[in-house]
């Protein structure tokens, strides 16, 4: 090849190679999203669960009934409105942060982290978790601080380290003068812009992101090829020698498999000293006043976020305890817990196995299972059919990703205190000597 045509090709190839990049780099947001058009993109791929009002499949008409409040029925126009605002990074004090950065379509409705990133790349202390099917929960955040969607929804907008907006005025100052929010809140709600309309949108979004067919709805349904060998012997140590069921129910009416309790199962434990986090958080509550924003910022901003449950009740047998996250597209949505601490759901089994870490506060249900290696494999390979057929590829290549993984680290796991070669309180002797 002549020197000047080598030289042409590698100029097609550099400036080919630089759109690519170019193309590669606008579709994603700042913080690691994805672009917001490109998520909506794929939301519309996802056929969503429908904004009539209508239950949808495999929820009870009462199970549904119960997660919309007697204020937000839903209808197409307060969908069509809480979607905009979802994907709008406006709301946010550098234009940077919509709730769609941390709950990306792309990444099962979370941003798959450990712990969160808002403007100015400010680091929160918890994991965030999906929002996919979280109306069913009772209660929402890992420690329940919010009742309902449309509460849960004001709160991240003004947190300084995720939205970062100073009240919910300067929000309705800055959406309030576009035309199309002005048509859409009135065709919505039938009034001008209000800042608990912007809430109340939103919840009335997220009630569309209903996401429960998967292969193990299809399997309890009555078709036996819906799940592997594997995972049906792994239903059965979930429900039995495993003992998850205690916490994670999951059937008509539990579809996402959490009992919407708080329980301490050890997670970050180790960490901590309970008791003077515990006098440090009743001496800030009772300076700041408990109003919802100053839980919220002690929750995610201090060292204080590890008490969970207690931050929100003050009540001893609470502290260290957080909700029982749903199970419900759980491959997806990796890290694991409330800090992001586990990896993989093999890490998650191990910790399980072992009876958690060992703390005055944990939770009775939680002791040493002696499940083999092959229970845990099949344990998870169960929690891998909980995921929605929409979201089949994303499934596949976390299974891949995860078990790879899992090959070369195994942090968590521990055979001895698992089978009960020895118990916690002597292996915290051996390590004192
Ligand atoms: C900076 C990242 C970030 C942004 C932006 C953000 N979230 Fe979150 N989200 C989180 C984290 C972290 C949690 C868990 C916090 C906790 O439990 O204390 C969470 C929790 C939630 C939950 C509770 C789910 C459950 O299982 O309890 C919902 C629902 C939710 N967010 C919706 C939203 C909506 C709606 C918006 C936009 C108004 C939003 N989030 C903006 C990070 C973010
Ligand atoms: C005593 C109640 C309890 C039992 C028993 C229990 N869990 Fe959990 N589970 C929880 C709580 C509470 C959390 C959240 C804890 C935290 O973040 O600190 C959780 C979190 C999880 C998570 C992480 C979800 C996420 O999105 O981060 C998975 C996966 C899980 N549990 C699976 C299981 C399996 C499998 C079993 C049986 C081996 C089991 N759990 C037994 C209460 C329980």
């Amino acid at each position: 090849m002549g020197a000047r045509r080598w030289l042409s090709v590698a100029c097609t190839l550099g400036f080919a190679l630089a759109a690519e990049r170019a193309a590669a780099q606008s579709a994603k947001a700042p913080h690691g999203a994805l672009a917001m058009s490109e998520q909506e993109k794929r939301l519309d791929k996802l056929s969503l669960g429908g904004s009539s009002g209508a239950p949808p499949a495999r929820v009870t008409p009462s199970t549904w009934a119960a997660t919309i409040p007697a204020d937000n029925a839903l209808t197409p126009e307060r969908v069509a409105l809480g979607r905009k605002l979802f994907f709008d990074p406006r709301l946010s004090a550098d234009g940077t942060v919509a709730c769609a950065t941390c709950h990306d379509v792309s990444r099962g409705f979370t941003d798959q982290r450990p712990v969160a990133e808002g403007i100015g790349g400010k680091l929160g202390r918890r994991n965030a978790p999906t929002v996919l099917n979280a109306m069913f929960f009772t209660s929402q955040f890992w420690d329940g601080r919010a009742a309902l969607l449309e509460d849960q929804a004001k709160l991240p907008i003004l947190n300084p380290i995720e939205m970062g907006m100073p009240n919910g005025d300067a929000v309705i100052a800055k959406i309030g003068s576009d035309s199309d929010y002005v048509k859409m809140f009135q065709a919505a709600y039938s009034r001008a812009p209000s800042y608990d309309d912007v809430g109340r949108a939103i919840g009335a979004f997220e009630r569309t992101l209903v996401f429960l067919d998967a292969p193990f709805d299809r399997w309890q349904d009555g078709d036996s090829k819906a799940m592997s060998a594997d995972a049906v012997k792994g239903f059965a140590l979930f429900s039995g020698k495993a003992r998850c069921v205690a916490c994670h129910p999951i059937n008509a009416s539990s579809p996402i498999g959490s009992d919407n309790r708080f329980h301490n199962i050890g997670v970050s434990a180790r960490h901590q000293d309970f008791e003077s986090l515990a006098g440090k958080a009743l001496a800030e509550l009772a300076k700041g006043g408990d109003s919802q924003q100053v839980l919220d910022r002690l929750a995610l901003e201090t060292d204080l976020s590890e008490l969970g449950r207690f931050l929100v009740t003050k009540r001893r047998s609470d502290v260290g305890s957080f909700k029982t996250q749903q199970l419900r597209n759980v491959a997806v949505t990796a890290p694991y817990m409330h800090d992001g601490s586990m990896q993989t759901l093999w890490d998650v089994m191990d910790h399980y196995n072992k009876g958690g870490e060992a703390n005055p506060y944990l939770d009775g249900g939680i002791e040493p299972l002696a499940l083999s290696d092959e229970e845990v494999d099949q344990v998870v390979e169960l929690l891998f059919t909980m995921t929605d057929r929409r979201l089949g590829d994303e499934n596949a290549r976390e299974m891949t990703r995860q078990h790879d993984l899992a090959a070369t680290q195994r942090p968590f796991r521990d055979t001895a205190l698992a089978m009960r070669k020895v118990l916690p309180f002597e292996q915290r002797l051996q390590k004192e000597k």
